[in-house]
């Protein structure tokens, strides 16, 4: 008898590294490709079926727990309960702390730690009842150097690092495993309209202090996803894993 095969649901899977680790694990399990862009993760979940794979797209804001409760609800309708969750749904953000607005902050924090916070506590019950589970939020090399003009976005990638050490402890005990995996700069339409019509020379610069002397490509980040959600990482949680070129070595 085959095992059974399970099901993992992926934020921001439209576009950027969700897409390509919606892609990758595509070969092993379900795949819920959840995204605000509804059209794209359907688009996207389109192409893998097409390809054989097993999939969905939902359309989902992860700040709005309504709208995340409703994914996960049209995701166990679909595969039953869900065994595996990537938080990586995420913007950008640029400009100078001080003159940083209000909703500039809230949009930032919220879309990535409550967006996390809110998926997380929709999965978890069914990881619970199962015995088992495995969570990897996106965070950023930025959660540990800082970053000028993203203060926010910095910030965000921080506490991402905090709720998955708190959730890792908080759930070892049901079998549940939770990481972060921390970027560096990849080459993904995020970055690209974060750096505008700038990028040739923007890119020249960054990649001198990536020691590797390139940007990451979407796939790479995709290929620690799997390795952190998959048993060859049963004895890893609570741990942030860097995938930088190099750049953080401290
Ligand atoms: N590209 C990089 O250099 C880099 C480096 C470190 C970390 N990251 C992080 O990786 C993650 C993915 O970024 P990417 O570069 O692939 O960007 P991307 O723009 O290609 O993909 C992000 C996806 O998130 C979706 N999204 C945004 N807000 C959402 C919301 N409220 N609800 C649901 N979906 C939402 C977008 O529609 C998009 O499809 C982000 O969390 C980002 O901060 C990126």
């Amino acid at each position: 008898m085959s095992p059974v095969r399970r099901t993992i649901v992926v934020t921001g899977a439209a576009s950027g590294i969700g897409l390509a680790t919606a892609r990758r694990m595509a070969a092993t399990m379900n795949v819920v490709l959840a995204d605000i862009d509804a059209p794209g993760a359907g688009a996207a979940a389109d192409a893998l079926k097409a390809g054989g794979a097993v999939a969905v797209g939902v359309g989902v804001d992860v700040t709005d727990r309504a709208s995340v409760l409703a994914m996960m609800e049209a995701a166990r309708a679909v595969f039953g309960p869900v065994h595996a969750l990537f938080n990586n749904a995420g913007v950008s953000q640029s400009g100078a702390t001080a003159d940083l607005d209000e909703a500039e902050w809230d949009r930032v924090v919220n879309t990535h730690v409550k967006g996390a916070f809110l998926c997380a506590q929709a999965a978890l019950p069914d990881m619970i009842a199962q015995g088992g589970g495995a969570i990897v939020n996106m965070a950023s090399i930025y959660a540990v150097t800082g970053m000028v003009d993203g203060g926010a976005y910095a910030a965000a990638k921080a506490a991402m690092v905090s709720l998955t050490k708190s959730l890792a402890l908080e759930f070892i005990a049901q079998g549940i495993r939770v990481n972060a995996v921390g970027p560096g700069p990849i080459d993904t339409p995020l970055l690209r309209a974060a750096v505008g019509d700038e990028w040739a020379g923007w890119k020249a610069r960054r990649i001198e202090r990536v020691p590797m002397g390139r940007l990451g490509a979407p796939d790479e980040i995709a290929a620690v996803v799997e390795f952190l959600i998959g048993d060859k990482a049963s004895y890893i949680t609570g741990q942030l894993l860097l995938a930088d070129g190099g750049q953080v070595t401290w």
